[in-house]
């Protein structure tokens, strides 16, 4: 009886860790949530992660970049700090993954797996723009020697104040747009410089800025009373201040950038972006390491602090900052354990953190100039100064603030900036009948006519049907099933004119 009993909790147990994890019961849906923004067709990984044929002959690599937490790329210590939009598993969504490709990674009941989440060429917005702007196609000048860093000012043509509630930095080539930062100029008289390749941008005006995985800008709303964002004024350049690294000499770039708008009616609170933190006295001596600091007393008025983006360049290893209030109370912003040049972005606090006047902020770093840093780009390695070649130095700590108001601190702001930009279903997408055997329809409603792409693809997500955007505005497609389509569950993606929407249907045969 006892063995019975053992031999049943056995298989209970045995059963219920396979049960727990297929690709399509639990797998897929940490995958798109986790890894597809980078890895899908348009992402800047070098591989897709959205369908089980694309994940099963990556497994071990997968598992690999999980156990050493090289994946999803994420720099910030979330015990020091917690931001929006963090990427990092969970332990349980870790468990899950390791112990599925450990069990064979089964796909499971491939008609259960949830539909792959769609993405635009353009980047991660999937909503129209209300204003794109592209700079000029440019080749780099970068030497062997030296980096080149270009300045691109470019007329927003506005004619009326409009206001930025995000912003997303498209580069037009990924392999050589090291970073770009982007600026407003309200005097629209900011000129285009790319001469002498040592170009950083105007003095004021920035608002924030893009590294490769970085996710777009989106400042917190809650559509009525807590607006944050950017007046840009009527008669505006956008400045991208550009930097090619070495060895992209004679590479093209043409970098777009879009923004969307709140509505006029809507009124905001100004945001400001500076490096409150920054150094540019200190020596890098060969086969040290050094540590570099900078402090800064606010003032005397109360701040709200939305984000932080600490930089350096690749001799850099650590990098944090903090504030001390005039009561002793230590507020954190950053904790960097290990920098990673290629992974350096704005990071936005989870709550709003007040910032008392009179507080005092500090900033501190550590430089590796020896060659045990596989990043020194000095073999063997040399005094290093500050400077804007990124063999140079950096030691920058920029946020974004505004002045304090009673309850900012109480925002949650993984919530506010997630409103509207983004959402996948923008188009409220009719599909009928479903299931259905022989034809099915796909209608918008009446206000979203326009040139409509659809393709259809099958749970391997082999595509099976593709209708091509045409000069034809319309709002209803149908297809006809034809007859060696299997019975099953179906995915669509749907494009018109730029917005997206995907979704799932049946087929019956
Ligand atoms: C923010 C973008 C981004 C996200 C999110 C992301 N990746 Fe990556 N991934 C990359 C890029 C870019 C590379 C290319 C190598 C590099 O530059 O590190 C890469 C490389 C990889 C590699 C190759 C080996 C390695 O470690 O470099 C694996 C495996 C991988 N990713 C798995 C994942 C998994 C699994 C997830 C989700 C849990 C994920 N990635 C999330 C951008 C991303």
């Amino acid at each position: 009886m006892k063995k019975l009993l053992i031999s049943i909790l056995v298989f209970a147990i045995h059963f219920s860790a396979n049960a727990q994890n297929t690709w399509s019961n639990n797998i897929a849906q940490i995958v798109y949530d986790n890894c597809s923004n980078c890895h899908n067709p348009n992402g800047i990984a070098p591989f897709s992660l959205l369908t089980y044929t694309d994940v099963k002959p990556n497994v071990f690599g997968i598992k690999a970049s999980i156990e050493s937490g090289s994946m999803p790329p994420w720099i910030a210590d979330t015990k020091y700090q917690s931001y929006a939009h963090e990427r990092v598993l969970s332990t349980d969504e870790k468990v899950a993954i390791i112990d599925w490709v450990n069990n064979g990674s089964p796909e499971g009941e491939a008609s259960k797996t949830p539909p792959p989440p769609v993405y635009g060429t353009k980047g991660f917005i999937t909503q129209k723009p209300d204003l794109e702007l592209k700079m000029p196609v440019y080749a780099s000048k970068a030497t062997a020697n030296g980096d080149d860093y270009v300045c691109f000012s470019v007329p927003s043509g506005l004619t009326k104040d409009k206001k930025i509630r995000g912003f997303e930095v498209i580069p037009g080539n990924h392999a050589i747009v090291h970073h770009a930062l982007v600026y407003l100029d309200g005097t629209g008289n900011y000129p285009t410089d790319t001469n002498a390749g040592v170009c950083t941008g105007p003095t004021k005006g920035l608002i924030g800025g893009y590294v490769p995985g970085s996710p777009p800008t989106v400042f917190p709303t809650n559509g009525s009373d807590f607006n944050l964002g950017f007046t840009v004024q009527a008669g505006s350049n956008i400045v991208l201040a550009m930097h090619y690294p070495e060895g992209s000499f004679g590479k093209v770039d043409s970098t777009m950038i879009r923004f969307w708008f709140y509505d006029d009616e809507i009124s905001i609170r100004e945001l400001s972006t500076n490096p409150l933190i920054e150094n540019w006295q200190f020596l890098l001596p060969a086969n040290k390491e050094t540590n570099v600091n900078a402090t800064r007393n606010i003032g005397n008025n109360d701040y709200s602090m939305l984000s932080v983006f600490p930089h350096m360049h690749l001799l850099g290893s650590k990098i944090g900052s903090y504030a001390i209030t005039p009561t002793n109370d230590t507020i954190r912003f950053v904790n960097i354990p290990h920098w990673d040049f290629e992974w350096q972005e704005f990071l936005f606090f989870e709550k709003i953190k007040k910032l008392p006047k009179n507080s005092t902020i500090y900033g501190y770093g550590t430089y590796d100039n020896t060659s045990k840093n596989t990043h020194n780009p000095n073999n063997p390695p040399v005094l290093v100064r500050p400077g804007l070649n990124t063999t140079d130095e950096m030691f920058l700590i920029y946020f974004h603030y505004l002045p304090y108001q009673a309850g900012d601190e109480d925002r949650d702001i993984e919530a506010l900036t997630s409103l509207g930009i983004g959402d996948y279903n923008s188009l409220n997408v009719a599909v009928y009948p479903n299931p259905s055997s022989d034809i099915i329809n796909f209608r918008l409603p009446e206000e979203s006519y326009g040139s409509m792409q659809l393709r259809i693809f099958d749970v391997n997500g082999q595509m099976v049907y593709e209708h091509k955007p045409t000069t034809q505005s319309t709002n209803e497609l149908s297809w006809d099933i034809p007859e060696g389509i299997e019975a099953g569950v179906y995915f669509y993606s749907m494009n018109v004119d730029g917005t997206l929407a995907s979704g799932s249907f049946m087929i019956q045969r």
